[in-house]
């Protein structure tokens, strides 16, 4: 079976998953679906962009006059598309709160959907991580990715758990505070905490791993490369730091950097990324500092950054595959994902 996807919405995340789409032999991007003439869908189209040849439809069919007449090539709406029975599955990427709105219009068409975490939880049947969950997402109709953040909080907290029974956990996140491109939004020249304690982002980890006690904190930090997270967590049998090493080294998607090797900040990670070419220097992985690493009687601390437009993708890839049934065994689908990404 090939899994036919549409995404909609093409923006940082949209253009991504509709690449990784392309990239799959059991998946085929029947089609990308927007309401504007962005820069970003001008490029990714262009005979040099890597959706090149992808039929394009608007998203709202009153809207198609946006896209026409900023001379745009559109195959017909999204509407028709899902009609014609030729969509298994949409990866929603609209702006958060947008997904929830269409949602009516996907169950008129009886066509399963993956939302983004800009979406509320209750949007979908199950919140979903590789790692944590990827059975209860077989056959299900909505499933939901959560954000880059709580993707890679349920990464590591799941390959810890693979070593040590987790009591507590306490989380400080320095966030981006925006998307390279974004122009519009701040801070430029200030540290803002998030006044809501706790972030959003603890209750979003309990949305997929729904006994664990966990706490975070936010602060908005004027960059743009990477979060980094400080994550203190507490255990009666606390494992070595070779073990949590060991699991942390075994768990794809998590990578150890090593200070000692020139890697002291989110720049360095990221310049990592840009000499090895990845595209966009897209870090998929879950980048931990090797030496924060520590184990303090009953506590567990480390340190690792976020690549917020990238790490969400081969969840996402996973996430279809699960969905649609077409792969049944969570390993197969992370391999398969993570060989056609490269993921190291
Ligand atoms: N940007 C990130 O780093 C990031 C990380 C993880 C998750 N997310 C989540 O992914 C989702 C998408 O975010 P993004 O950053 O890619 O957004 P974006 O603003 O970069 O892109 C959104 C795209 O959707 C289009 N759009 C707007 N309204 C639409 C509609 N009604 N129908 C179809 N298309 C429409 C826009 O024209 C744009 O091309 C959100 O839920 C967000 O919270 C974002």
């Amino acid at each position: 079976m090939v899994v036919r996807v549409v995404v909609n919405g093409v923006g940082t995340i949209g253009k991504r998953v509709a690449h990784a789409v392309k990239l799959q032999d059991d998946m085929k991007l029947v089609g990308i679906s927007d309401i504007a003439p962005t820069p970003v869908l001008r490029t990714v189209l262009e005979p040099d962009g890597p959706l090149y040849k992808t039929d394009l439809y608007c998203s709202i069919p009153e809207m198609i006059e946006n896209l026409t007449n900023a001379g745009m090539y559109v195959k017909g709406t999204l509407p028709e598309l899902l009609e014609s029975g030729k969509v298994d599955v949409v990866v929603d990427a609209t702006p958060a709160g947008i997904g929830a709105k269409n949602k009516p219009m996907y169950e008129k068409y009886d066509v399963k959907v993956i939302f983004e975490g800009g979406e509320k939880a209750d949007v979908a049947d199950v919140t979903f991580n590789s790692f944590v969950n990827y059975e209860d997402a077989i056959g299900k109709k909505f499933v939901r990715v959560p954000s880059c953040n709580t993707t890679s909080l349920l990464r590591t907290l799941w390959a810890l758990g693979q070593v040590c029974k987790i009591d507590e956990v306490f989380v400080s996140l320095t966030r981006r505070a925006v998307d390279p491109w974004e122009i519009k939004k701040g801070p430029v020249n200030a540290l803002v905490p998030d006044m809501h304690v706790p972030s959003h982002h603890g209750p979003d980890v309990k949305t997929v791993m729904k006994d664990l006690d966990i706490k975070t904190f936010a602060i908005k930090s004027p960059t743009t490369l990477a979060h980094v997270h400080v994550v203190h967590v507490k255990t009666k049998n606390p494992p070595s730091v070779e073990d949590i090493k060991n699991t942390f080294n075994k768990t794809p998607r998590i990578l150890l950097f090593k200070a000692e090797d020139g890697y002291n900040s989110t720049a360095e990670i990221i310049e990592h990324f840009r000499d090895i070419l990845r595209p966009r220097y897209d870090m998929y992985e879950v980048a931990v500092w090797d030496e924060t690493i520590s184990v303090m009687k009953n506590d567990i601390f480390w340190a690792h950054a976020v690549h917020s437009e990238a790490i969400v993708i081969p969840e996402n890839i996973d996430a279809i595959r699960a969905i649609s049934g077409v792969e049944r065994d969570k390993w197969k689908s992370i391999k398969k994902t993570d060989k056609s990404l490269g993921v190291k």
